[in-house]
């Protein structure tokens, strides 16, 4: 498994909410897509002889999904899941709720969760533990963002895409209150209240 390292750029004006929220570019546009190619290709090579399922945790994961599928040159499935695991503050709380579940029977499947972020690591474990229990073939995770440091037990990913800093982003399927999820780069959130 490869990671890169995120850069310390300053982010670009955006839209109507105040730029002054957004702090240094993290991850920019161009080694988010280079990367998530490679995800892809290696994805495609891992998986040939046995095309995965590719669940996708919302509303997070939707923008990674969709460049990520487009990368793996196998007859994959698609299927969404969603989880709230936050409300509207930037900390965890533990508590895990399905909110939509899957439409497909992961029974005998090769189950690829994508997820956009690992922070704690308790919105997936939760998944893990759910999901495994429908008796997929395989269940495997790739997670685009991993923050360093901040999980209590081994998170288990199969693919990263970036080991990050353990602060708050937002940008390409990231929120802060549902906003910010469309910058096509992963920067910080500058909390302006806090
Ligand atoms: P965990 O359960 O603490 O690992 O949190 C995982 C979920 O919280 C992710 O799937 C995200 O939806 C959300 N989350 C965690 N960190 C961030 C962040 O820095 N920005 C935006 N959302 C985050
Ligand atoms: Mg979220």
């Amino acid at each position: 498994m490869s990671d890169s390292t995120p850069h310390d750029t300053p982010a670009p004006p955006f839209g109507g909410r105040s730029r002054s929220e957004l702090g240094r570019i993290v991850v920019p546009e161009d080694e988010l897509l280079g990367r998530v190619a490679a995800l892809g290709k290696e994805i495609t090579a891992d998986y040939a002889d046995r095309p995965p399922l590719l669940v996708g945790v919302l509303k997070g994961a939707f923008l990674f999904m969709s460049d990520l599928a487009r990368h793996i040159d196998l007859p994959v499935e698609l299927d969404f899941m969603a989880v709230s695991s936050y409300g509207s503050a930037t900390k965890t709380s533990g508590v895990v709720r399905i909110i939509k579940d899957l439409d497909t029977d992961l029974t005998d499947r090769h189950v690829l969760i994508v997820e956009d972020i690992v922070d704690s690591g308790l919105t997936l474990a939760y998944l893990r533990k759910n999901l495994a229990a429908r008796n997929p073939a395989t269940l495997e995770v790739c997670s685009l963002l991993v923050k360093e440091g901040l999980q209590k037990v081994d998170p288990d990913l199969r693919y990263v895409g970036f080991r990050i800093p353990p602060v708050f982003v937002v940008g390409y399927g990231l929120d802060v209150d549902e906003c910010y999820r469309n910058l096509p780069y992963v920067c910080e959130y500058a909390e302006p209240d806090r």
